[in-house]
């Protein structure tokens, strides 16, 4: 195990910024004879308990390849959450970070959701803590309340809409349209390109992903003339800097689908580098280069892959099979409140695929599956 520390931003109901402290315990990766004995031991106990695995793009390729091979998915927080709703499995074992699994759950009270390792948090979920975001929401009773995915459950009972990577410029555009005026959390730089993009008038809260913050603008230009034809592709979690270079910019889903219909070669990703697995997968013949975080020589803390994603292992869903650990519960009247702003989400993105990037009609059995 490799114990890491991390700093985030947050801030707190009267708009002030600070630092704070977290933490991720990492495990050693498997080898040889133990890391197929475990891969067939974690196949066999989904099997057991007639459980589905959904993981996200980010966690160990020995997962996503697991859950494809079982019947599960390998998605973005979209699609993992509309997965596990419409999933006829009792048992869902969420392969992610925490608010994955809470969105889960409140989704499929019904069922049971489990985690590999329940500490696998997110630096934008620490970064908003329920309260001071609850005091932020009653000092601007008009403004219609938008948070991203990666929020608690408690955050998203606050909220009026939720949204993903793959929606939130629909959703707010169609907010916009309305005349609404919008209190965004917790990302800024999710939040300042959805303004940039609608026009939409949106107060911010201050909160940032550990490891797109870090992608370094001036580094990736030097890049990209050293590798004039690429295609530079951003999730929209990175710094202004990184996005004003990007040819595309969006949801991990729409950057592995720009990898596998893109017509170039070679492509610079700038978002954490689990995504190259299934890009890997998907576009053999295709050269991917890791956007540049500046290295451990600057402030690099995360060198492009999340610490709470690499939280999830085979031997930690193995353990929570076997001995029914890592359970997701979440409280009332939280589950019933959250639902809404969730399954609000839900209802605009299958009423309006063709707003939602890219189009999600057939895309898990078309990019998702082997
Ligand atoms: P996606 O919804 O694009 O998968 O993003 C989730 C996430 O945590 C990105 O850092
Ligand atoms: Fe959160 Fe960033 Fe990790 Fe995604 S990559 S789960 S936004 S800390």
């Amino acid at each position: 195990m490799t114990q890491v520390f991390f700093d985030y931003t947050r801030q707190d109901a009267q708009g002030v910024s600070c630092t704070a402290n977290a933490w991720a315990t990492v495990p050693e990766p498997l080898t040889g004879e133990k890391r197929l004995g475990a891969k067939a031991r974690a196949k066999a106990l989904l099997e057991q308990h007639d459980a589905v695995l959904v993981a996200h793009y980010y966690v160990d390729g020995d997962l996503q390849d697991l859950a494809l091979e079982t019947g599960g998915c390998v998605a973005d927080s979209l699609e993992m959450a509309r997965f596990g709703r419409e999933h006829a499995s009792q048992t869902l074992v969420v392969a992610g970070v925490k608010f994955m699994g809470e969105t889960a759950k409140i989704l499929s009270p019904q069922k049971r959701v489990l985690m590999p390792d329940l500490d696998a948090t997110c630096s934008l979920d620490l970064g908003c803590p329920a309260d001071e975001f609850s005091a932020f929401c009653d000092a601007h009773p008009t403004r219609s309340v938008v948070v991203y995915a990666n929020t608690s459950a408690a955050v998203k009972a606050r909220a009026d809409w939720m949204v993903t990577s793959s929606c939130a410029l629909s959703i707010v555009s169609h907010l916009k349209e309305q005349g609404q005026q919008i209190l965004w959390a917790p990302d800024r730089h999710l939040g300042r390109y959805i303004e940039q993009q609608t026009g939409a008038d949106m107060l911010m809260w201050n909160a940032a992903c550990i490891v797109h913050d870090e992608f370094k603008g001036l580094e990736l230009e030097l890049l990209k003339r050293q590798h004039p034809q690429a295609q530079v592709l951003v999730h929209p979690e990175s710094p202004e800097s990184v996005v004003a270079l990007a040819d595309v910019v969006g949801s991990t889903t729409t950057m592995l689908k720009a990898v596998v219909e893109g017509r170039a070669n070679t492509y610079i990703v700038a978002t954490d580098n689990g995504l190259f697995h299934r890009m890997r997968q998907l576009a053999p013949g295709k050269t991917l280069i890791e956007a540049p975080t500046a290295g451990n020589a600057a402030t690099c803390k995360s060198c492009a892959h999340c610490p709470w994603m690499a939280m999830n292992s085979l031997l930690g869903l193995i353990t929570c099979l076997e001995q029914g650990g890592g359970e997701i519960f979440v409280g009332e009247p939280t589950r019933t409140r959250a639902l809404v702003c969730i399954e609000r989400m839900l209802d605009f993105v299958a009423r309006n695929p063709s707003r939602v990037a890219p189009s999600t009609q057939g895309f898990v059995p078309s990019i998702g599956a082997v």
